[in-house]
């Protein structure tokens, strides 16, 4: 599998790109690479080998506030004096590569990426906002929905360093 390769505006074919929600395709379309440039979002895409304009998926990297709240009381103890945590803002994969599991690739080369910039920025977990119904597609891999929001999942750094390696 190839790598994933920061968003070129010049290079990929956004207007393509159709993972089946109009939301998350007009983001990858119109708003990612301002966003980037603006440094207030990074977006890494797949590209398919055979034609590396096309866009297999995508996911889109930024910081976000925790809301300790929602956390098990363990963790809100731990990390009481913290504030933000890494966030997989977007992710989806164009509905002509769905179901080859190029979604659960494109996730651990996201939580891969986060745990690696963890080791230099320190934050203790990671949180998704999942599209309706896609929170049990996280939960497989070991994220936990917030107590006061089924759609908002997390998953601690130390879990992640747990199952992936940086190598
Ligand atoms: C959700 C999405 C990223 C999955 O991508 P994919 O490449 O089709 O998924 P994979 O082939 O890697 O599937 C990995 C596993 O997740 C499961 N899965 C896939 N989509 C799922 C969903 N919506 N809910 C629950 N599980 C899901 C698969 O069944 C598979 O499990 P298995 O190995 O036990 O069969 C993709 O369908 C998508 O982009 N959907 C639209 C956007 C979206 O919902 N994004 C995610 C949240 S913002």
């Amino acid at each position: 599998m190839n790598n994933t390769v920061q968003l070129e505006k010049a290079k990929h074919d956004r207007n393509r790109f159709d993972c089946g929600i109009t939301a998350l395709n007009n983001y990858l379309k119109i708003m990612a690479s301002q966003q980037a440039k603006k440094d207030n979002t990074r977006t890494f895409v797949l590209e398919d080998e055979h034609c590396p304009e096309h866009i297999i998926g995508y996911y889109t990297l930024t910081m976000t506030p925790i809301d300790a709240e929602g956390l098990p009381e363990k963790l809100q103890k731990k990390h009481y004096n913290v504030t933000s945590g890494g966030l997989i803002a977007r992710l989806a994969v164009d509905q002509r590569y769905n179901g080859k599991g190029f979604g659960e690739w494109l996730l651990i080369d996201a939580l891969r990426k986060l745990l690696a910039a963890s080791e230099t920025v320190a934050f203790p977990v990671v949180i998704v906002d999942a599209k309706d119904g896609a929170g049990h597609f996280y939960e497989k891999y070991g994220f936990t929905a917030f107590k006061d929001a089924s759609n908002k999942l997390f998953i601690t750094i130390a879990d992640i360093r747990a199952s992936i390696s940086l190598g």
